[in-house]
């Protein structure tokens, strides 16, 4: 290994979410924190050493990107997923969530229909709703371990809905299923049918585990490519959260045009200038690092599933196929929502995201992120075990 990803660095006192606001978010102070998705990792070296050149340059003024970020970018695509993009499908957005937020008011009207597919990421819920858009719900069905789509009640719930938009998650956060092709194919000719417009949320992309391989929902047809808008970012593969960069794909140029109007309604143009940076020196330096990130990873998981299995059997692991989150299965604890809460907050002191932020249909999970050294989780699954044998 190239680079020492057990190393535990201290996050306290730099105002990190995840680390110096448990007692304002209502958590007891010594808690581990296993919650946001951003990681307790450096990020790559030649990512630092780039940020750091340019803050050396002591002016921060209005910036945008030329040809050779778009190169970046679109070697990135071209490389690990076979997509071959345009410059001038790429809209430049601080984060995804706020992306999201932008389409939903550029492609729907008030009290139009969206459809997600719960228990998913949170914000999604939340933008639809402080929309005044109307939140329809495909649940995913969980059976014998593991997810999957229900498409019938997808159609079903179109068409009952006259849905205007569909949210995808894909890689799919929390339960971390990779859509296979074939899936995603369903999903896209349902929408096309009814002429459904697909947000596709790919910000875990690179998060995979072996055998298991990312699709962009946009590289299966033509037609898809044209009703969809692709949303990507460096920030969750590289930990560059904090400085906001994402960048959406969207071929349509209606479409794009609707997107880039609301962007401008709201006052928004450029993006911070270190997000830029980082972004193009991620993706063209970023590779070796990442693939040895996930190798680090995949030894968390493995960690996990076999303490699990020897210390804990009554908690169930729900196989991740990608994403650095873990879904876990309380229900067999036979505890109330009160009661789950107060094993893992007070008893085994962890700050965990809990199943029901993500839609009833997590009551009795919790989200663990696993983007850790691997002494931090050991010491987290200990407590766990501790707290349950009481
Ligand atoms: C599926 C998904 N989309 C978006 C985000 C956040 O993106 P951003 O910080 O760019 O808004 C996350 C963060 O965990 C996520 O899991």
């Amino acid at each position: 290994m190239n680079y020492n990803f057990d190393k535990i660095i201290d996050r306290s006192g730099t105002n990190s979410i995840k680390y110096d606001f448990a007692v304002e978010r209502g958590m007891p102070a010594d808690t581990i924190p296993l919650w946001v998705a951003d990681m307790d990792f450096q990020t790559a070296p030649d990512i630092i050493e780039t940020l750091v050149e340019a803050a050396k340059h002591g002016i921060y003024g209005y910036t945008d990107t030329k040809k050779d970020y778009f190169e970046a970018v679109y070697h990135w695509y071209k490389n690990r997923f076979h997509w071959e993009t345009k410059e001038e499908w790429i809209v430049k957005t601080p984060g995804i969530v706020f992306a999201i937020a932008m389409v939903v008011r550029a492609l729907t009207k008030e009290d139009d229909s969206i459809l997600i597919q719960q228990p998913v990421y949170y914000p999604f819920s939340q933008v639809i709703l402080k929309n005044n858009r109307k939140l329809v719900n495909n649940p995913l069905i969980y059976e014998n371990g593991g997810y999957h789509i229900d498409f019938d009640d997808f159609e079903a719930k179109i068409i009952k809905n006259k849905v205007k938009l569909f949210i995808l998650c894909s890689p799919h956060n929390p339960v971390g299923r990779v859509w296979r092709e074939e899936e995603l194919t369903r999903l896209g000719d349902i929408c096309m049918k009814y002429q459904v417009k697909v947000i596709s949320d790919e910000i875990h992309g690179d998060f995979t585990y072996p055998e298991n391989v990312h699709t962009v929902f946009a590289s299966i047809k033509k037609e898809f490519l044209n009703n969809s808008v692709i949303c990507t970012a460096p920030s969750k593969t590289f930990n560059l959260a904090g400085l906001q960069v994402s960048n959406l794909f969207v071929a349509n140029e209606e479409m794009r045009q609707r997107i880039c109007d609301e962007i401008e309604r709201s006052g928004y143009s450029q993006l911070n200038t270190m997000g830029l940076i980082a972004c193009q020196a991620a993706y063209e330096k970023g590779m070796f690092w990442l693939e040895e990130l996930k190798t680090y990873l995949k030894g968390n998981l493995d960690f996990i599933r076999s303490f699990l299995l020897e210390n804990i059997p009554q908690i169930k692991l729900v196989e991740p196929e990608g994403t650095y989150l873990v879904w876990l299965d309380f229900r067999d604890l036979n505890l109330n929502e009160k009661e789950l809460e107060n094993l893992i907050i007070n008893k085994a002191k962890l700050w965990l995201d809990s199943g029901t932020m993500f839609g009833e249909e997590g009551s009795g999970f919790q989200r663990v992120n696993i983007a850790c050294p691997r002494a931090t989780l050991e010491k987290a699954f200990q407590q766990l075990a501790s707290a349950i044998k009481e």
